[in-house]
């Protein structure tokens, strides 16, 4: 296992859906789920993409300014596409469509921006012709027969070692489709580690990891785990795709992982010519503007002890319990939660102090600005006596999401 501590630290990060069905603009999974025959694939829109605005320093300007702190690319989806000069296939960018490598001016400008580069892979390849093939509902429960499965193997194998060694450093590994087992995964990631010491890798080949995933959930997992989202409903561009999440529903998914000790991971899909649309550009940018101002309750988050309330939502990092306000509660707002004394109150955003008063069970923070001043949410920073903790525990197991 290698050291997570950056990646606990981040907290946030922008996963970036990119690949030819950006052209069909009807999500990732296009090829499957219209059963377009490859033939028809590759001419209507491998070839047609030209990615004629890509500029990776505006994706990772845009990750600095949103607050985010790594970037995870998928060098390859399921249709088998790989954004780099692969030397295992010709479907890759610099043979068809882009005619370049559309990964090392990635893998530049993240580095660049002092941002930690994530790469996403698909183990399952669709249109390889040892997979068991591409139009499954939803995927293949086994290879047709060992031989296919062993020179299958050998493929991805081979496209991980150029991935871990054609781009120098790699700070995080993102595995995804690792369907039809078994695939080697032991092995690969030992093989993986070897090459980059200190990559973080996700537990989707069912081999030894460092961090476990949630897929459009904020349910917690056990130990370092992160939770990717997508910003509407699709991972890949989908043209006509606008049920947008709002910015204070982004900062209410992240206060809410970042409450529970994980990571939030959250999509964007670029639209073929590498832009990524304005809409996700204004809600990152929004979100982004309020976690500066708050910033400080993200680093290293812990996961709270404290149960739900209809008010907001509560974090604790170290000695502090953040109380983050959505609903005003009126003039006063009582936490009855938390078996500390509490030493200190202030507005995270302003520093302003916060009058409190604590009878026995009952916290009550004083005076509190009518409507809350922040749109998003108002955080208040409590300094308690020692590590915070509650003043019973859980006894039910409902606990809503
Ligand atoms: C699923 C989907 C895929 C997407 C991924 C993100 O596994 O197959 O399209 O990339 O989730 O977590």
């Amino acid at each position: 296992m290698s050291d997570t501590a950056w990646f606990t630290e981040a907290r946030y990060g922008m996963f970036i859906h990119w690949g030819a069905y950006a052209v069909a603009g009807r999500g990732e999974w296009v090829l499957n789920r219209e059963r377009i025959p490859y033939s028809e694939y590759t001419a209507k829109y491998v070839k047609r993409w030209r990615a004629r605005k890509y500029d990776p320093a505006e994706w990772a300007a845009l990750a600095a300014r949103a607050g985010m702190k790594y970037l995870v690319l998928t060098t390859r989806h399921h249709d088998g596409f790989a954004l780099w000069d692969t030397k295992t296939s010709e479907f890759n960018a610099v043979r068809m469509g882009p005619k370049r490598d559309l990964l090392r001016p990635y893998v530049e400008a993240v580095r660049a921006a002092g941002l930690k580069v994530g790469f996403y892979y698909s183990v399952a390849d669709w249109g390889h012709p040892d997979y068991p093939g591409p139009y499954f509902r939803d995927w293949p429960k086994q290879w047709p027969d060992e031989e296919r499965r062993q020179r299958f193997v050998q493929y991805y194998r081979a496209q991980l070692e150029e991935l871990m060694t054609g781009y120098g450093k790699i700070d995080l590994l993102w595995y995804d489709g690792c369907i039809p087992g078994p695939l080697d995964g032991a092995a690969a990631n030992a093989r993986v580690k070897e090459l980059q010491p200190g990559i973080l890798i996700n537990e989707r080949n069912g081999a030894p990891f460092d961090f476990a995933c949630q897929e459009q959930s904020l349910k917690a997992k056990a130990g370092v785990w992160e939770s990717c989202m997508t910003l509407n409903d699709n991972w890949g561009y989908h043209a006509g795709d606008n049920n947008w999440k709002d910015a204070r529903t982004v900062i209410r998914m992240l206060l809410t992982v970042a409450g529970k000790g994980g990571n939030l991971l959250l999509n964007v899909g670029p639209k073929p010519d590498g832009t990524i649309p304005p809409r996700s550009v204004r809600i990152l940018e929004q979100a982004g503007a309020w976690l500066e101002r708050n910033r400080e309750f993200l680093p290293d988050s812990s996961r709270s002890p404290f149960s739900w309330n209809n008010s907001g939502l509560v974090t604790t990092r170290g000695r502090r319990v953040y109380v983050h306000l959505f609903n005003s509660p009126g003039k006063d707002f009582c936490l009855a939660e938390i078996g500390n004394k509490v030493l200190a109150a202030r507005r995270l955003e302003s520093g302003e102090p916060v009058a409190f008063e604590q009878a026995g069970d009952r916290l009550f923070l004083k005076g509190l600005p009518r409507p809350l001043p922040d749109p998003i949410a108002t955080t208040v920073a409590l300094d308690v006596e020692g590590d915070p903790r509650p003043l019973t525990e859980q006894t039910t197991f409902w606990v809503p999401e």
